[in-house]
């Protein structure tokens, strides 16, 4: 049993090291001179819908380009797997028919593409961990230089190539706080274009940014701006700390609750096309406020408040959705944080690169257990008790 156990482990491994080949071969088509007329063969081979530009330059990227990937990953794994477990093994056979059917379908004998490249409207936002039509279609139609990853999306995660900012257009609130001015410079230095959102004219903000000032209230205004943003970031946030007026509860609320779901609906009403899918997101920074005490009631309910609707909103939105979940870091709402807004920002950016879904910032190492233990539980809760949202599918 115990063997069996571990021939099916090495197994997994042979495949694991396929793919990894898979991945590196890909680069090497991107970078590497000698393979680079045969990898853009594949890149001519396909429209934006994925339908094919041409049968007889899809069939010669499959002779020139697939083909010879998948034989190297026979090779490559076939040598490893002589000389070590033979459940290795898994991982030639697994490349074998990928050879197979390139071969096929470099000759006309088999008339469908694989998954990644089935024509079609994309019709799910892409997948963190296996690549997913969405994800390729992004290294296709967004950025050749980023999203190589075949099957297993681990090597873009490992590189930081699992999310492209160069080019994006980022809107972000709170744009004028320590947090929001950190993250535009980290931002920029990334090459994206951001938009600044202020609620006051008075901050220093880098140069090179767009800004609009906005009111609270006031979000269904920006409606038409948002549709040319690609990544919103909600960040703007207010805490009352020790009091609990009845002013102080329906400021927190509306402020860290209402004003961002506002926006965040906003945003995903923005999602109207399928390329949208693949490239708008929207980061919420709830705070690790959402699972551990903060010292301040009325913070830790109106951002508990809002992490669990994006919970339950984000089961079914139509692109991707990230929370940040931030410990306390020195800033005008946190006057005694140990973190600085610099290395957060940086952090954020580093971990949104790698296509992390909930980012967790923090010195409190329970946060790191806590807080995606309570996530997926909450999840599943909503998932199991809530039905889907049929119109956003
Ligand atoms: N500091 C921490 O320890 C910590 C920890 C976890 C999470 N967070 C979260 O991180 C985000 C950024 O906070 P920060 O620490 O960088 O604090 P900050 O320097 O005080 O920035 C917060 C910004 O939110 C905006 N804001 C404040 N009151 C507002 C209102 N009434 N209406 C609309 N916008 C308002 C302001 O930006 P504009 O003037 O540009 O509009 C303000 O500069 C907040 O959501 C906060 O909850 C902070």
């Amino acid at each position: 049993m115990i063997v069996w156990l571990q021939h099916g482990i090495y197994g997994c491994l042979g495949i694991l090291l396929a793919e990894v080949i898979r991945d590196i071969y890909h680069m090497a088509g991107h970078y590497w001179a000698p393979l680079m007329a045969w990898h853009n063969l594949h890149h001519k081979a396909y429209r934006p819908d994925l339908t094919k530009t041409s049968e007889e330059i899809y069939r010669k990227a499959e002779l020139l380009n697939d083909f010879p990937e998948a034989m190297v990953m026979v090779l490559i794994t076939g040598l490893v797997a002589w000389w070590g477990d033979w459940g290795l093994w898994l991982g030639t056979i697994h490349s074998g028919l990928f050879a197979i059917t390139s071969l096929a379908r470099s000759q006309g004998l088999w008339a469908t593409t694989d998954l990644t490249h089935l024509p079609g409207d994309l019709t799910t936002v892409p997948n963190p961990w296996l690549v997913n039509r969405s994800y390729h279609w992004r290294h296709h139609f967004e950025r050749t230089t980023a999203y190589f990853s075949g099957t297993f999306t681990l090597v873009d995660r490992l590189m930081g190539t699992a999310l492209s900012l160069k080019n994006k257009t980022i809107a972000i609130t709170g744009a004028g706080g320590a947090l929001g001015t950190a993250l535009i410079h980290h931002l920029q230095t990334k090459g994206c274009r951001v938009i600044a959102l202020t609620t006051s004219e008075q901050h220093q903000l880098p140069e090179g940014v767009e800004v609009a000032v906005w009111q609270l209230g006031q979000e269904r205004q920006w409606q038409s701006l948002l549709q040319k943003v690609d990544i919103l970031i909600l960040n703007h946030g207010i805490n009352v700390h020790h009091e609990r007026s009845p002013e102080a509860i329906a400021q927190s609320y509306e402020v860290n609750t209402w004003s961002v779901w506002r926006w965040f609906e906003l945003f995903l009403g923005t999602v109207t096309e399928s390329r949208h899918k693949a490239l708008k997101e929207v980061w919420i920074n709830t705070s690790e406020a959402e699972v551990s005490p903060a010292f301040s009631p009325l913070y830790e309910l109106s951002k508990r408040t809002i992490g669990d609707l994006v919970t339950l909103r984000r089961l079914d939105a139509p692109c991707v959705v990230r929370k940040l979940i931030l410990g306390p870091f020195k800033s005008k709402l946190n006057p005694i944080g140990v973190m600085a807004p610099n290395f957060v920002a940086r952090s954020i950016v580093a971990l949104a690169e790698r296509d992390f879904r909930n980012i967790i910032v923090t010195i409190n190492p329970l946060t790191y257990i806590v807080f995606p233990l309570s996530e997926l539980t909450r999840s599943l809760y909503f998932r199991l008790c809530s039905r889907p949202d049929y119109a956003q599918r």
